[in-house]
């Protein structure tokens, strides 16, 4: 049986927590890093099994990753192989953007349809869209997307339907070493596609409008090697936020950007918490104090793309919304299963309905007792592991090998600020 937390409720959650280095923002740097045959040292990389699994992926590809504590130093000298075992694809989303690197670096690709959670439909059309534009062939066998070009890739002006994070990505990978200048339009702003186009432009490439939804690539001959230092991690930054809120405590998260997470924190804002950002901690740093002691309200709020409010946090936040008085509604828009949550919520005496079109109403506050569920998958964890801090009694959540997947020791994390969560 794989590991589970026990966790007993109704402790308020006080002090300082340092938040670690960005999943996702990682995940694009380590991938980035093929870019080049030069070293690539990487500073604040999350130790987290979606990094392990991403390393094993570059290995078969010809890279040699190693792990000096919190850092990650990567070199591909030379790709030995442009066809990454679909075993390992299948375990993680981002590492379809292997194919943007490998078409970038050595021109071809070949790659299984990428796995990562079952949160909705989850297509490649606008990653494949974008290879097309930059002059790539596509073909698929019964396994694998073969994306190749004849010729040099060429710049294009691309525009993309919907703001893709990982499309926006792996086309920024495709496209810095293309002749020619590339625009995407509609692309994806959120901080971690801004950080890997800062990385980029650190090992010599040209882009500009990162962080908007308009991004310019000119081409250039080569790329070298960086040292570079992930940015901290908004969802987990959230997700600790969220926990001090649901059980009425008073927390600073320390290096969490305040920019990065204003569409939380205005929310929390308007439910009535006292929020405070560019708070001095002890080790110098800055980062946001939430505290959730005075009475909060009910509060309406739609998932959508950065700067909007992220869908990742969605279902933490509606954990913490279960402890406020009033309706509240969530409305998805990203995608389109990210509700799993709803179910163990329910187990634990939530008063949350699925509305139309991906949508929830909780009604609160509700009085949560701990009982057996699940994590359905990383973010619906999340949502459980806050809901059972709030609760009466001990919760044993199973299946949080998907937690695993993104928080670092997260069960160390919440014991340094009060919290009594056990791994069994
Ligand atoms: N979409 C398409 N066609 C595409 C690509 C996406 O229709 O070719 C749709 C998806 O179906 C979805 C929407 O676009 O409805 C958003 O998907 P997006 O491509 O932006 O998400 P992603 O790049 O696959 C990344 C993160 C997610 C995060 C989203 C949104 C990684 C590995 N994943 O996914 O993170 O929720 O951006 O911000 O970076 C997580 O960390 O738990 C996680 C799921």
């Amino acid at each position: 049986m794989s590991d589970a937390y026990l966790i007993t409720g109704s402790n308020a959650l006080r002090g300082t927590v340092r938040v670690a280095g960005s999943k996702n923002a990682a995940l694009y740097a380590v991938v980035a890093s093929l870019l080049t045959s030069d070293e690539v040292i990487l500073h604040n990389v999350p130790d987290i099994a979606d990094i392990e699994e991403l390393s094993d992926i570059l290995r078969s590809l010809g890279t040699l990753v190693r792990r000096e504590n919190k850092s990650l130093i990567l070199q591909s000298k030379s790709i030995t192989s442009t066809k990454p075992p679909s075993e390992l694809v299948q375990k993680l989303r981002a590492s379809f953007l292997v194919v943007g690197a490998l078409l970038g670096r050595v021109g071809s690709a070949e790659c299984a349809a990428p796995g990562g959670d079952v949160i909705g439909s989850r297509p490649l059309d606008i990653h494949l869209a974008g290879f097309r534009a930059l002059g790539a062939q596509i073909e698929h066998d019964e396994t694998n997307w073969i994306v190749s070009s004849e010729s040099a890739l060429s710049g294009a002006s691309i525009f993309f339907d919907y703001p893709s994070v990982l499309a926006t990505v792996n086309v920024l990978l495709a496209a810095v070493l293309t002749n020619g200048v590339t625009v995407i339009v509609n692309a994806a702003a959120e901080p971690e596609v801004e950080m890997v186009a800062n990385m980029l432009n650190r090992m010599g490439a040209n882009i500009s409008g990162q962080g908007t939804a308009h991004i310019k690539i000119s081409g250039v001959d080569k790329l070298h090697g960086c040292e570079f230092t992930i940015i901290p991690d908004r969802l987990e930054a959230g997700t600790l936020l969220l926990s001090a809120i649901a059980t009425r405590g008073e927390v600073l998260v320390s290096n969490a950007v305040p920019e990065h997470l204003s569409s939380l924190t205005s929310k929390l804002l308007e439910m009535g918490a006292a929020v405070q950002t560019d708070v001095e901690s002890d080790d110098g740093s800055t980062g946001i104090q939430v505290s959730g002691a005075s009475k909060l309200q009910s509060v309406a709020l739609q998932a959508v793309p950065y700067p909007g409010f992220a869908t990742d946090l969605h279902p933490p936040m509606a954990s913490a919304l279960t402890q406020v008085t009033g309706v509240s509604f969530i409305h998805e828009r990203v995608y389109d299963n990210r509700t799993l949550y709803v179910s163990e919520l329910r187990k634990m005496g939530a008063q949350i309905t699925l509305g139309s079109s991906s949508s929830v109403l909780i009604e609160g506050p509700s009085q949560l007792r701990g009982t057996r569920v699940k994590a359905l998958d990383i973010r619906a964890g999340a949502a459980v592991v806050v809901a059972a801090l709030a609760a009466e009694g001990v919760t044993t959540l199973e299946d949080i090998f998907h937690l695993d997947r993104g928080y670092e020791n997260l069960e160390g994390t919440l014991s340094s600020i009060g919290g009594q969560i056990q791994r069994v």
